[in-house]
């Protein structure tokens, strides 16, 4: 009665870990969820009269024009040079991914994937019958040699997220940037770059999109306004070669006709007003705050168990841990007798790795619920590695 596609949705392990994550009593490491008092609260009264005129009536499938340009205008000062009509807007980037998806997968489709990867684009990807390749696990090597070895003759489609990654924090440098692109830009694949974490830059600012330097290669650009405004605004955009657009825009009408009309004229009137610079500019420090007292309490009570590198944005830590252990009976050890919640890394690889890793986020406990939960890792993983 199924379509045969349901036996591949994969479990809901990590949906069973975010909501135990929030249960009362537990820190939460575990998701990429905002503080709680970092969410952008929309001041409805405060709207230019008639501005919520027409929101609770249908809308055009590619979003409200004036947020359309308003993106495109963002973006072209991001160095991604574009046109409100090549803006699409999205119900939360994770559609976009969706969207990618039906464009470029059918059963046995070649994707090729950065190593470890954001977990909810594998999902989607394996719903779609793709056969995933991973790159990226040699440190030795530059990026665009890592990418040329994992790419094969079929590859059609590469899902990367160069800026801040989830989950590994990684941030490719220009340079990189253009060597990817140049290197991409030989095959003949879809190169589809994700970047909701750019604007939560804590040292520098991000550089340009990786898809900005491509010559050839078809590309879809894709943003959120989930980690910096408010994840249940349920708001993104995607931004697409002309090639790809009219594919993109008629899988966006047939998914859900429009974007909830209500946020995008929240988010519209946000960047209008200049409301939602102002919103980073209070957030940024207390992440960056946050991220520092992570990276001392990790430096204090793990120093000798694992290692990795400090983030200079995003939301997360990426540990690879010193000794093999198994990382998912490390996390039901920890939720149920320290009720500190963390990821397990293994759900982020496309293909099995031998490092064992977990990612910890930052953003959601503060400093001091940060170092008591670390410090209870590194208890929790002690008595692990000495059994
Ligand atoms: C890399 C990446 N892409 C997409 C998403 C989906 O975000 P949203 O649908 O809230 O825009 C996330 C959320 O954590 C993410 O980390």
């Amino acid at each position: 009665m199924l379509a045969e596609r349901i036996n591949r949705l994969t479990s809901s392990l990590v949906r069973d870990i975010l909501a135990a994550a929030s249960s009362p009593g537990v820190t939460s490491f575990a998701g990429g969820l905002p503080a709680e008092h970092a969410l952008f609260v929309p001041d409805l009264a405060a709207l230019p009269a008639g501005a919520l005129a027409g929101a609770l009536q249908y809308g055009p499938s590619e979003g409200e024009p004036a947020l359309r340009e308003q993106v495109a205008a963002m973006l072209s000062a991001q160095g991604l040079p574009c046109t409100a009509g090549q803006v699409l807007i999205l119900n939360g980037s994770q559609q976009g991914i969706d969207l990618v998806a039906k464009l470029a997968i059918e059963p046995g489709r070649r994707v090729l994937v950065e190593s470890p990867t954001y977990l909810a684009a594998l999902q989607s990807f394996r719903l779609f019958g793709a056969e995933l390749d991973g790159w990226g696990s040699d440190e030795g090597m530059p990026p665009a040699g890592r990418l040329e070895k994992g790419l094969r003759t079929d590859t059609r489609l590469t899902y990367l997220n160069p800026t801040f990654q989830n989950p590994s924090g990684a941030c490719y440098s220009h340079s990189e940037r253009q060597a990817l692109a140049a290197e991409l830009d030989c095959h003949s694949l879809i190169v589809f770059e994700d970047d909701p974490y750019r604007d939560l830059a804590y040292d520098t600012p991000a550089p340009p999109p990786l898809v900005s330097h491509l010559q050839q290669a078809p590309w879809v650009y894709q943003g959120s306004f989930s980690k910096i405004l408010a994840p249940g605004l349920r708001l993104g955009y995607l931004v697409a070669h002309p090639a790809l657009f009219p594919h993109l825009l008629r899988l966006k009408q047939a998914a859900d006709l429009h974007s909830n009309r209500l946020s995008q004229i929240l988010v519209c009137d946000a960047l209008q007003t200049g409301k939602l610079p102002a919103h980073l500019a209070r957030i940024l420090p207390v992440y960056r705050a946050r991220r520092d007292a992570m990276a001392d309490s990790l430096q204090r009570h793990l120093g000798d168990l694992a290692r990795w590198q400090l983030p200079a944005g995003g939301l997360f830590f990426w540990l690879t841990l010193a000794e093999r252990c198994d990382t998912m009976a490390l996390m039901r050890d920890l939720l149920k007798e320290d009720r500190v919640a963390i990821m397990p890394g293994e759900p982020f690889f496309a293909v099995p790795d031998a490092r064992s890793c977990i990612r910890l986020n930052f953003s959601h406990a503060d400093a001091g619920q940060i170092d008591a939960g670390v410090a209870r890792l590194a208890g929790r993983l002690r008595t692990l590695l000495c059994h």
